[in-house]
């Protein structure tokens, strides 16, 4: 069976896009393949050096992924700090990545544009880290978006030159995982592009329901149809889109009509998009309150993830270090 690996972030809650754009495909990947999702803490102090709230973000983490349908019986959720077999592998991997190429990473550029006042050594190996992450399973493929490609293209760099070093074939390159026909592209709500984290685009599984009604009114529209027919615009047919995904096809036919009749009261769409999503969520936001009340059942989950990643990573650092040559004495 192949091995899949995604890292989570572990700032930020999980929105509409990140829950039918990513996390449903996970869910379903579990059974046909050998799934590893972390929180990625450590990545995050490349960022955020002394995070009051490190720990209460992660368990949010954990209780929404748990919520959302990963099962940690069948994969292995776990907490990247609690694997310090990462952490050596990244040292390892450290002595053969160059300065010069770790430079010229997008993701190191953009940072040192962003937070000139800490452009730290973690962010400059952040992608080592990330190598790190994904060869320690000897992953063989990878769900990322395409602020990662590049990171990801870095790491079959690093395992391809450790093969070639060592005169072994040990690590598979790992390839981006491609979600094909199945990936739902969700657009946000302020007429662009795709749902994200920025203010009054995207709708958390934690918002409530009063929550949800604010931000879906105030999504971007136009002044309506003209003639019969009328081609859409951007932000009209990213309201469609939503509806899509969480309204009734009957729902939908009948405000494609009303569009079509040029009829349409843009506020009465909202009204019931909003409806929709809350009915949608709904299920999903009591069950990540519910885990987060329960300390027990996370520390479990936690537990087991950590203990099935840790069984992985140390036989991969076994071998490793036994190729490069470390031996007992
Ligand atoms: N860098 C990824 C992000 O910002 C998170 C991440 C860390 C990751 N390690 C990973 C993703 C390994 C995939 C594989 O989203």
């Amino acid at each position: 069976m192949e091995t899949v690996l995604s890292g989570i972030r572990s700032t930020g809650n999980l929105h509409l896009g990140n829950y039918y754009g990513a996390v449903t495909n996970f869910v379903r990947m579990q059974k046909d393949y050998n799934c590893y999702f972390f929180v990625a803490d450590l990545h995050s102090l490349t960022t955020y050096p002394t995070p009051e709230d490190l720990h209460s973000n992660v368990k949010t983490v954990l209780a929404e992924y748990l919520a959302c349908g990963i099962d940690p019986e069948a994969s292995t959720l776990y907490v990247q700090s609690d694997v310090p077999e990462v952490s050596e592998l990244y040292l390892l991997l450290n002595m053969n990545a160059y300065v010069g190429e770790l430079e010229r990473t997008t993701t190191f550029k953009d940072k040192v544009r962003t937070q000139p006042d800490n452009v730290n050594a973690g962010l400059l190996t952040y992608p080592v880290l990330m190598a790190a992450d994904i060869l320690i399973h000897r992953s063989h493929k990878v769900p990322v978006g395409k602020d990662q490609e590049q990171n990801l293209e870095m790491t079959r760099k690093f395992a391809r030159r450790f093969n070639n070093m060592y005169g072994v074939d040990y690590f598979p390159l790992p390839q981006s995982f491609n979600f094909g026909k199945e990936l739902l592209k969700v657009p946000g709500l302020d007429g662009t592009g795709k749902m994200g984290k920025t203010d009054g685009n995207g709708i958390y599984l934690v918002d409530e329901p009063e929550v949800v009604r604010k931000k879906v009114m105030r999504a971007v529209t136009d002044a309506g149809p003209t003639k019969e027919n009328q081609e859409m615009s951007e932000p009209i047919k990213n309201i469609f889109s939503l509806m899509d995904i969480v309204s009734t096809p009957e729902t939908i036919d009948h405000f494609r009509e009303q569009y079509n009749t040029c009829k349409i009261r843009y506020g009465d769409m909202k009204k019931q998009l909003a409806e929709d999503i809350i009915k949608a969520t709904d299920p999903l936001r009591e069950k990540i309150r519910e885990i987060l009340a329960d300390d027990a059942y996370i520390r479990k989950a936690a537990g087991m993830g950590q203990e099935k990643a840790r069984a992985s990573a140390s036989k991969t650092l076994r071998e490793v270090r036994q190729i490069i040559g470390f031996k007992p004495f």
